[in-house]
């Protein structure tokens, strides 16, 4: 059952390693797309979630992620406002990893600490948009596993990746050893096939790509050169 098996030692087990974004596969075959995933050796699957508030698009929620059945990690990503009047249904639905958007609440440490409080198994995550500073991590890095950097500005897949992500994953890996901090960082939006190995060289634990995955090729032949990007770095 997701959300009680270690999550935690998993991660450290794979890492660094890829996480797929299932916003870019054809939903009207999702089953189909989720055993390819695991064929081709992918332990996380990326869940966009994105309620047409925080950001345009709509996508799925929590009725549709209780129905994932995958050996593969539950990877909630929450694009939605106020992810606290929800959160019990993500939880409940089998998320193994729960990552709330910064911008989303003015309760952010509360919104932690409530997804620790339901499910202490449960990996925390906080992601920031391209347009905010890392400067507002350092009062949550108690209530975090784990740090999502948006390359992309949330609400579609197949966008161009941003550069300046590069500046602010090296300033929170920086951090981080500073704080003397367990925590993980994620690149999210906008990875390539063409861009994978520069993006790989800024030693994430883990790479979020969706587009690139599922278009041209065979998944499993996408897969394999992502992961073999990301293992060489
Ligand atoms: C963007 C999402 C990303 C996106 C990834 O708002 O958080 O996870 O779906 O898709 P690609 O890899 O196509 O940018
Ligand atoms: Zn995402």
């Amino acid at each position: 059952m997701p959300g009680s098996i270690n999550a935690k030692e998993l991660l450290q087990a794979i890492k660094p390693a890829l996480s797929v974004s299932i916003m870019s596969a054809d939903f009207l075959n999702l089953g189909k797309a989720i055993v390819s995933l695991e064929e081709s050796g992918v332990k996380l699957l990326h869940i966009d979630v994105m309620d047409g508030n925080f950001c345009p698009s709509l996508t799925v929620g929590p009725s549709i992620i209780r129905q994932l059945k995958t050996n593969m990690l539950l990877d909630v990503h929450l694009m939605i406002q106020e992810p606290l009047n929800t959160l019990e249904q993500y939880v409940d639905a089998g998320a193994d990893m729960i990552t709330i958007q910064y911008e989303s609440t003015i309760h952010s440490h509360r919104t932690l600490q409530t997804i620790k409080e339901r499910n202490p198994n449960i990996i925390r995550g906080i992601s920031l948009n391209p347009g905010t500073s890392y400067n507002v991590l350092e009062p949550l890095l108690e209530e975090v596993d784990m740090i999502v950097l948006l390359a992309v500005n949330p609400g579609w897949n197949g966008q161009k990746y941003i550069a300046s992500t590069k500046n602010k994953q090296e300033s929170i890996k920086k951090l981080i050893r500073e704080k003397g901090k367990d925590i993980m960082t994620v690149i999210d939006g906008g990875v390539t096939l063409e861009n994978i190995g520069q993006i790989s060289a800024l030693k994430a634990d883990f790479v979020v790509s969706g587009s690139a995955v599922f278009k041209g090729g065979s998944i499993h032949q996408n897969v394999q050169i992502m992961m073999d990007a990301i293992r060489r770095n």
